[in-house]
C-alpha cells in the first residue's frame, strides 16, 4: 500500500504478523530517525526509541504511572465523572461522547499530573481542538499544549508534589527537562483519544445491547471481561503506525525493503480466522479473552493498561449509576462514527435518561489559579519597591502555566499569541493523536503518520 503518496508501506492484516512485528525488535525498529522520519511527534519519547535508550525513557513512565494506586485514582475519576454528569443531569439528555467520554480523560490526566482543575478544562479544550478537523483551531492549540507541558515541568521542578509529574522528574534515570516534557506529552498523545473511544465504544455496546446491559449490571459480565470484548470487536485503535524494517527481509512470504514503514491493523487482526475461528464476535468466546492486541505487545506494550482499565470501569459505573434508565437516541444508521482509519470511535452518542435533579457542583474546593494570580497582582507593593530598595519585593511574575491560563478562554481564540519559547519546531503540526505531519522524508515525501492515524 502507499502510506502517503510516494511512500510504500505495509499494512499488517494477520494476527500472527501483527504480533510478530510488535514483539520483534531485532528486525523492526520503532525509531523513525534513521528512515528520515525525524519530525515524528514523539521524538525523544520512549515510543520512538529502541533498546537501552527506550528502556531508559520507558522505566520512569512505567514507575510514575504505577505510583497511581487504585485508592488514589478511583476518587479522582469519580469526582470528574460526577461533575461532568452534573452539567447534564437536570436535562436528562446528554451526548455521552462529547460531554462525558471526551473531556473525562483529559481532566483526570491533568489531576494525576498534579495540576488543579482549571488546567484540566484547558487541556480538555486543547485536546478537543486538536482532535477536530479545523486546521486553524488546531494550529493555535498545538503550541499551547507544548506550553502546558513546559510549564508543568518547570512548576514541578520548583515545587514537587505527590503526583505523576514529580514521580517522573524524581526518577533515578534523571530525565532532562526536554525528556520529561516529551514523556508527559507522550502520555497525553497516546492516552487520551483511545481512552475516550474505549469509554464511548463500551457505553454504546451497553446502551444498544440489552443482553450486555443486563449481564453487566447483574455482575455476570465483569468490567474486565466487558472491556476485553470491546477491545476485540470495537477496538479504540484500529490502525497504528510506528515500525520500520531494519534490513531487507522476507516476511510472511513477501519481500520488505530496509526502511519500509509497517502499520498494525488491530481491527483486521482481531477478525483473522486463525484467532476468531467460527466464533466471530461471540461474547462468550471473547469476553475475558486477553489475547487481543489492543494494548500492543513486546517492549512497547502499553504501560497504562491497569490504570486505563480502572479509569474506564469507574467512568462506566458512575455513568450507569447516575444516569438511570439510559436509552440511546439515534437513528437507524446508529451513532455517528469518527471519520478516521486509525482512531476508532464515535463522534457522538446521544442518550436520554431519568433527570437526576443534580447540577454541576460548584467548584468551591477547586484551587482557582487564575484568582490566585489576580490576587497576587493586586497585593500592595512593598514599601521599599517605590524607592527600588534592595529588599524590595519582586513584582509577581506569572509562571508559564499561569500565563497560558490567563490568555486562554475555552472555546475562543487565544487572546495573546503563544510566546516563542512554546512554539513547536518549524514545519510540524502536532495533533492530539500525537502525530506530526512533517515536511520531509526519505524519498522526498511525507512519511506515514506516526501514531493513531486520523
Ligand atoms: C484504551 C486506551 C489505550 C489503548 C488502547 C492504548 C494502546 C497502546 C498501544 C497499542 C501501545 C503500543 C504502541 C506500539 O507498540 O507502537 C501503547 C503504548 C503506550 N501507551 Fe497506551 N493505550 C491506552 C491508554 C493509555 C494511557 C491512558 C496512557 C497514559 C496515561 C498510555 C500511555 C502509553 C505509553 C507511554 C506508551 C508507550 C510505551 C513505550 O513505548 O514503551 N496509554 N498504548
Amino acid at each position: 500500500m502507499e502510506v502517503t503518496p510516494g511512500v510504500p508501506g505495509w499494512l499488517l492484516l494477520g494476527y500472527k504478523e501483527n504480533l510478530r512485528v510488535l514483539r520483534d525488535q531485532t528486525h523492526f525498529s520503532a525509531d523513525p530517525r534513521p528512515w528520515g522520519d525525524d519530525a515524528a511527534p514523539v521524538r525523544g519519547a520512549a515510543l520512538a526509541r529502541d533498546g537501552d535508550d527506550h528502556q531508559r525513557l520507558r522505566l520512569p513512565i512505567v514507575e510514575a504511572l504505577a505510583s497511581v494506586g487504585t485508592p488514589h485514582l478511583v476518587p479522582v475519576v469519580e469526582r470528574v465523572a460526577v461533575r461532568l454528569i452534573g452539567r447534564v443531569g437536570a436535562k436528562g439528555a446528554a451526548d455521552l461522547v462529547g460531554q462525558y467520554a471526551a473531556p473525562l480523560p483529559a481532566l483526570v490526566l491533568n489531576e494525576l499530573l498534579g495540576l488543579p482543575d482549571s488546567y484540566g478544562h484547558l487541556l480538555a479544550d486543547l485536546t478537543d481542538r486538536l482532535r477536530g478537523d479545523d486546521a486553524r483551531r488546531a494550529a493555535t492549540a498545538a503550541p499551547a499544549v507544548r506550553a502546558y507541558f513546559l510549564g508543568l515541568v518547570a512548576r514541578k521542578r520548583a515545587a514537587p508534589g505527590r503526583d505523576v509529574t514529580s514521580a517522573l522528574l524524581e526518577h533515578p534515570h534523571g530525565l532532562t527537562d526536554d525528556e520529561a516534557v516529551e514523556a508527559l506529552r507522550l502520555l497525553w498523545a497516546t492516552g487520551l483519544e483511545p481512552t475516550t473511544h474505549l469509554i464511548g465504544n463500551a457505553l454504546r455496546l451497553l446502551v444498544e445491547d440489552r443482553r450486555v446491559w443486563t449481564a453487566y449490571l447483574g455482575g455476570t459480565l465483569t468490567p474486565e471481561d466487558l472491556l476485553d470484548y470491546v477491545m476485540w470487536t470495537d477496538p479504540p485503535v484500529r490502525v497504528l503506525a510506528g515500525r520500520y524494517a531494519r534490513t531487507d527481509l522476507r516476511f510472511s512470504g513477501t519481500r520488505i525493503r530496509r526502511g519500509d514503514p509497517l502499520l498494525f491493523a488491530f481491527g483486521a487482526a482481531h477478525s483473522d480466522p486463525s484467532v476468531a475461528g467460527d466464533s466471530g464476535t461471540a461474547m462468550d468466546q471473547l469476553a475475558g479473552n486477553r489475547a487481543h492486541l489492543s494494548w500492543g505487545a513486546g517492549a512497547h506494550r502499553c504501560p497504562a493498561t491497569s490504570l486505563t482499565q480502572e479509569l474506564v470501569r469507574t467512568a462506566l459505573d458512575t455513568a450507569l449509576d447516575r444516569m438511570r434508565d439510559m436509552v440511546a437516541v439515534v437513528g437507524p444508521a446508529g451513532p455517528r462514527r469518527r471519520a478516521s482509519p486509525g482512531a476508532h470511535g464515535l463522534e457522538e452518542l446521544p442518550v436520554r435518561f431519568t433527570p437526576t435533579g443534580e447540577s454541576e457542583p460548584v467548584a468551591a474546593a477547586e484551587p482557582d489559579v487564575r484568582g490566585a494570580s489576580r490576587r497576587r497582582k493586586r497585593r500592595p507593593a512593598a514599601r521599599g519597591a517605590r524607592y527600588q530598595a534592595p529588599f524590595a519585593e519582586k513584582p509577581h511574575e506569572p509562571d508559564p502555566l499561569e500565563r497560558l491560563l490567563e490568555t486562554w478562554t475555552p472555546g475562543a481564540e487565544p487572546r495573546e499569541p503563544i510566546p516563542p519559547w512554546a512554539q513547536p519546531a518549524s514545519g510540524s503540526t502536532t495533533t492530539s493523536s500525537g502525530w506530526t505531519l512533517p515536511g520531509s522524508s526519505r524519498r522526498g515525501c511525507s512519511p506515514p503518520r506516526r501514531w493513531w492515524s486520523k
